[in-house]
């Protein structure tokens, strides 16, 4: 871990080490947008996140950037520089500016080597109305900025600007120090009460770096657990969304309900003690039937509803203020997963496994198969739904049944899936027995 003090005594990560950690085109797009801050003599920084990972040596592509001035206005004029799009949120002065591939030919970059998009944003401090609040910002310098943050190891900035500081690593929090003793510490006893999705997070890089929580940080986190009741569903969802893209999801997920914070957050909330293998199943394994597209995100949090009551997964869904499109596909899932734990395989023909799972979209048909690995019977049983049953459809149409003369009613829709389920359960192979099926069933309505 690079941090030798120079001969200023000021320690200093060195931008050959950047080079060598992030890649050639990384570190000359930083390099770039140094120089122009140097230009103007912007005291400019990189932070966060990137900086710990660069102290670890991990590739880490999100860069964030702090400005001890107006953010957006630096990012405004890269992008009239250099090209690119710029999204600005003025209230919170950070800007996200995206680059494009003339932009990265203008920098003389290779695109698709280089990050796609940078953030910017102003040093800032916050203060907390109340706990769990969002917090009031206001522009600061650097150290407050670093001082707001959730952990020692995020609270860490490398200066690019201006140029007789360039290197000068800002580790007023100890961040250093805990990445060599793999900590997780939170910088002051109000950290989780002003913002308790902190909780959330801790577990996330715990599991994420292999650190230990230390031990006050723990206590002081233990402590503010009850106020997760009163933490946003938004939130809360994001903070979820950021644990189901680990790859250790299911260890942090669990984690959190050993030390009672998903029950905090709601009373049927509660994960499944395999999910770390359950989850590991959607991320590598595909099921065996064409599907237009397989997301792993949804079937994450699919999975991560497997320990809730089919009944109670509603309420889970609303407290975490889930989409409407996700929720769907987790209620889903959840009644097909009851259904299909109590489902008799042997006593039941296709046709009628075919009407079960008529109902379901095919994101719970793909989570249901995955989830059912312990289960041969029912996992052959959706697969042949999904890549078979499901298709069939008999020869005959709605039209057909107009010119023998039927009136058009409820009687179309009984036939037609009486012809279908005959073709499924194999009553009906050919467009000859079909035909003749019709007859009969026509025969008998008269
Ligand atoms: N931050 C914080 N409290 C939060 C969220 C974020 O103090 N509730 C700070 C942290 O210092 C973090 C920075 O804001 O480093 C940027 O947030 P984010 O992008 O979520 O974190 P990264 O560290 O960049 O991303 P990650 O560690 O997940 O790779």
């Amino acid at each position: 871990m690079p941090n030798p003090g120079g001969a200023s005594g000021a320690p200093r990560y060195p931008l050959s080490e950047m080079k060598r950690v992030l890649g050639e085109q990384a570190a000359s797009l930083i390099d770039c947008i140094a120089r122009r801050a140097q230009d103007k003599d912007l005291p400019l920084y990189l932070a966060g996140g990137v900086v710990r990972d660069l102290m670890l040596g991990r590739r880490n592509l999100d860069l964030d950037f702090v400005v001890e001035g107006d953010a957006t206005a630096f990012a405004k004029s890269l992008t009239i520089d250099c090209g690119g799009t710029l999204k600005e949120y003025k209230p919170f002065g950070t800007a996200t500016w995206t680059l494009d591939a003339p932009a990265a030919d203008k920098l003389t970059l290779a695109t698709g080597e280089t990050p796609a998009h940078v953030d910017f944003v102003t040093a800032r401090c916050e203060t907390y109305a109340h706990p769990a609040a969002l917090p009031a910002v206001s522009a600061s310098d650097i150290q407050r900025d670093m001082q707001r943050r959730d952990f020692s190891i995020n609270a860490l900035a490398i200066q690019l600007s201006p140029a007789q500081r360039l290197e000068i690593l800002l580790d007023g929090c100890g961040g250093g120090d805990d990445l060599k003793r793999r900590l997780i510490r939170a910088l002051h006893e109000n950290s989780f009460v002003d913002d308790p999705t902190r909780i959330l997070r801790a577990a996330r890089y715990a599991s994420r770096l292999e650190f230990a929580i230390e031990a006050t940080t723990d206590q002081w986190m233990r402590a503010a657990l009850p106020l997760l009741g009163r933490v946003s569903g938004q939130r809360l969802r994001n903070e979820i969304d950021l644990i189901l893209r680990e790859g250790r999801a299911g260890e942090v997920t669990l984690r959190l309900q050993n030390m009672g914070a998903l029950a905090k957050i709601h009373s049927a909330f509660r994960v499944n003690s395999q999910l770390p293998e359950l989850i590991e199943r959607c991320n590598e394994i595909t099921p065996p039937w064409p599907s237009a597209v397989v997301d792993r995100q949804t079937l994450r949090w699919i999975t991560l509803f497997t320990g809730i009551d089919a009944d109670e997964a509603q309420g889970v869904c609303e407290r975490l203020a889930l989409t409407n499109s996700l929720t769907r596909s987790i209620t889903s899932s959840a009644r097909l997963g009851a259904q299909i734990s109590r489902l008799e395989y042997r006593s039941l023909r296709p046709s009628q496994i075919t009407k079960i799972l008529d109902e379901f979209p095919d994101i719970a048909l793909q989570a249901a198969w995955l989830l059912a690995a312990e289960n041969p019977q029912a996992q052959e049983l959706i697969a042949a739904y999904a890549s078979d049953w499901r298709q069939r459809v008999p020869s005959t149409s709605g039209n057909d049944l107009k010119a023998r003369g039927m009136t058009p009613g409820p009687r179309y829709r009984r036939i037609l899936d009486r012809l279908r389920f005959a073709w499924i359960d194999g009553d009906v192979r050919s467009v000859e027995e079909e035909r003749q099926l019709l007859q009969k069933l026509l025969d008998a309505a008269d």
